[in-house]
């Protein structure tokens, strides 16, 4: 007898429309779809064709409109401003969005503008994505770590009507000024916004621009509370900028419908919560993870998110998920690997965990990069409940793979996030698209059409959509990830198939950095490789080649070049390490080998390319990498 998850995967893939059909039924829809898959123009696939509806409604007014007005919505926790803790109701929550959309709308957003949110981890960042929600418009959330001429690259793609933003953000020891970020942005872009609203934080006073700055406390005062806007369930919710294998980003697009009724269904079938539980994923609102779990999926079901300010470690100390988890009676989290190996760093035996109750923690959810089997083992062991690895994406919006917790909990295998979800049809596929066996690693790819609120499309780009992701093996969306399936169906995750690296469960762009360092007067040639670390898993490393006749002192340009990567990437980037060699190791086609010099700075076995210019140049770089503190 199929236990509920196969029954839920076989079905889904047998029967889509009657699947996805009666999961869309715990939404409220302000009118019914004609079909549940338009499949009429393939490789394009839209779910609840037809249909209207509103998510802002469904996250927040409709748990009001059922008696859950007075239960937590939303916990604002913040270490970073000595202990602040705020609770918004259900109700509470309401109100502050309705009024939000008043103040946008005042300004002239409607149905279909496009609003950036440049937020700090604060409840204003939830209130605004839901504020745009309501009136129909498109948000795009922008990370905080990101520089300036990131934002400006998102203005020219997004073209806003509004900004919003907040005096500052708060990192350990530092204060990060988000409004000259945010003027220099638009100074760098072509498109100018109409507004930016910006809250002022006690931490630090924005110089307001008049004319174009509105504050957001003020407009608050007078604000008028809006109705939601009814959309098509087709129409975009927001739009995500992800690393792409360029420096120009991809603008991942959500659509309403689909998106709604996927994140619903995902929190009983893969997290296992009931509405009322208290769920927290320690991310930023700027990455997927906190538009899917910090805001949306939660609050669709009539959950209590935790938006949290604050780090895994040092805020004050290694205890504070703990602390988090107890005060707020949290059952399931949801953070990066990488937390936990901050947190095991400093508290290997986990002793602060003794000060805190913990008894109604259920489940730990991991994702961003693999689960290393050491980290896994050690979560396992201190905590005592089911900790899971899931694998998943800015372009899927949920897991591809996890182990459901909510249908059926399978045995962990250490290294691997279980097995296809609901929705999913995984294959793993040759160079020739032919899909190979069990235990022989491949491109992973996913059967088209893909499940609801994965990406319809790429902002504007249609024709880059098709092209990074569905022309390489057609009839399939390519995940860039390389791994293989064991013979039991459990997926394995080994690596990119392109120049993307996770640092701290941040996705960045090797590309993007090797377009930076280019743009250095004394840089000929570079390359940007992954390297592994112990605690951000992987840390970029860039290699120069100086330009004939540059005799600068090799540190200063290295710390250049370093100060480049800081402004015009942001601090996110992580990138603090790049030595110069004289070559670079390159096929006689003129391709740099990047993933031989990624093996030997991780002190890998590797095979000579057999399509390798001069094999003497591994040497050097082999020696060049010894004294930077790597290829032990
Ligand atoms: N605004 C401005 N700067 C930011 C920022 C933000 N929102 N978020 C990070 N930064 C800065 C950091 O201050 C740091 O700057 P520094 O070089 O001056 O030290 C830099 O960006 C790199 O940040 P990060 O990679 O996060 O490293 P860290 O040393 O500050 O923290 C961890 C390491 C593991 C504690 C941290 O990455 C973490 O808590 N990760 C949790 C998982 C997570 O959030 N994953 C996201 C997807 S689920
Ligand atoms: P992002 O779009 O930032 O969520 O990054 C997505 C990428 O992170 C994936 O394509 C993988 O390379 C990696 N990733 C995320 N979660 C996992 C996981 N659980 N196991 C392995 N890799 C993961």
């Amino acid at each position: 007898m199929a236990n509920p998850y196969e029954q839920a995967h076989a079905r889904s893939l047998s029967d889509p429309e009657g699947f996805w059909g009666e999961i869309a039924q715990d939404i409220d829809w302000v009118k019914p779809w004609d079909k549940v898959l338009d499949a009429s123009n393939p490789p394009f696939y839209r779910w609840f064709a037809g249909a209207e509806c509103n998510t802002c409604h469904n996250a927040v007014d409709r748990h009001v409109d059922r008696g859950r007005g007075d239960q937590a919505a939303l916990i604002y926790d913040s270490p970073m401003t000595g202990g602040t803790q705020k609770t918004y109701t259900y109700a509470d929550l309401k109100d502050e969005v309705a009024r939000f959309a008043g103040v946008l709308r005042a300004q002239g957003v409607g149905k279909g503008d496009r609003v950036i949110v440049y937020m700090p981890m604060i409840p204003e960042a939830a209130i605004a994505m839901l504020a745009v929600a309501r009136l129909g418009a498109i948000h795009s959330v922008v990370f905080g770590g990101f520089a300036a001429a990131e934002l400006a690259s998102r203005i020219d793609d997004a073209k806003p009507k509004a900004m919003v933003s907040a005096s500052c953000g708060l990192e350990p020891g530092r204060i990060v000024e988000y409004k000259p970020l945010l003027d220099g942005a638009i100074d760098l872009s072509a498109h100018k916004p109409d507004v930016c609203v910006i809250l002022q934080r006690p931490e630090a006073k924005a110089s307001m621009i008049p004319g174009r700055d509105v504050d957001w406390a003020e407009a608050m005062k007078t604000a008028q509370p809006t109705e939601c806007v009814t959309v098509k369930a087709t129409d975009p919710l927001y739009i995500l900028y992800t690393s792409g294998t360029t420096g120009v980003p991809k603008g991942i697009v959500r659509d309403n419908g689909g998106h709604m009724v996927a994140l619903n269904y995902t929190m009983k079938a893969i997290y296992d919560v009931q509405p009322g539980d208290v769920y927290w994923a320690a991310s930023d609102v700027g990455w997927v993870v906190g538009h899917s779990y910090i805001v949306y999926g939660p609050l669709l079901y009539g959950c209590t998110t935790i938006l949290y300010e604050g780090k895994p470690v040092g805020t004050p100390d290694a205890g504070a998920f703990w602390r988090v988890i107890a005060d707020h009676k949290v059952k399931v989290l949801f953070t990066a690997p990488t937390a936990f190996r901050a947190i095991k760093r400093e508290d290997p035996e986990a002793k602060l965990m003794a000060r805190y109750d913990l008894s109604h923690f259920k489940a730990l959810y991991l994702a961003g990069e693999r689960t290393d089997p050491n980290t896994l083992e050690w979560a396992q062991k201190i905590l005592g409940t089911p900790v899971i690895d899931h694998w998943w994406q800015t372009e899927t919006g949920w897991s591809i793979a996890a182990n459901c917790l909510g249908l059926h909990e399978f045995p962990v295998k250490p290294g691997s996030p279980t097995k296809a979800a609901p929705g999913w049809n995984v294959q793993v596929l040759a160079d020739d698209g032919h899909p190979v066996g069990a235990g022989t690693i491949g491109s992973i790819c996913c059967k088209l059409p893909l499940p609801p609120g994965t990406l319809p499309t790429l902002w504007n780009a249609d024709k880059r959509y098709k092209e990074a992701y569905l022309s390489e093996f057609p009839g399939y969306y390519k995940t860039g990830d390389a791994g293989y399936l064991d013979e039991e169906g459990y997926v394995y995750v080994m690596s990119r198939t392109d120049d993307i690296i996770n640092v701290a469960g941040h996705r960045l762009s090797t590309g993007q950095m090797e377009e930076v360092l280019a743009g250095h007067p004394d840089v000929a040639e570079c390359a940007v490789i992954g390297v592994a670390d112990e605690l951000k898993g992987q840390m970029p490393l860039g290699f120069l080649v100086l330009k004939a006749g540059v005799a600068r002192e090799h540190a200063d340009i290295v710390a250049e070049v370093v100060k480049r990567v800081r402004d015009q990437i942001g601090p996110v980037a992580a990138f603090k390490k790049a030595t110069v060699v004289k070559r670079l190791p390159k096929t006689r086609s003129g391709k740099i080998l990047r993933g031989t010099m990624q093996k030997i700075a991780d002190s890998e076995a590797y095979k000579m390319p057999a399509t390798i210019d001069d094999p003497a140049i591994l040497g050097e770089i082999e020696a060049a990498l010894k004294a930077i503190g790597y290829a032990k």
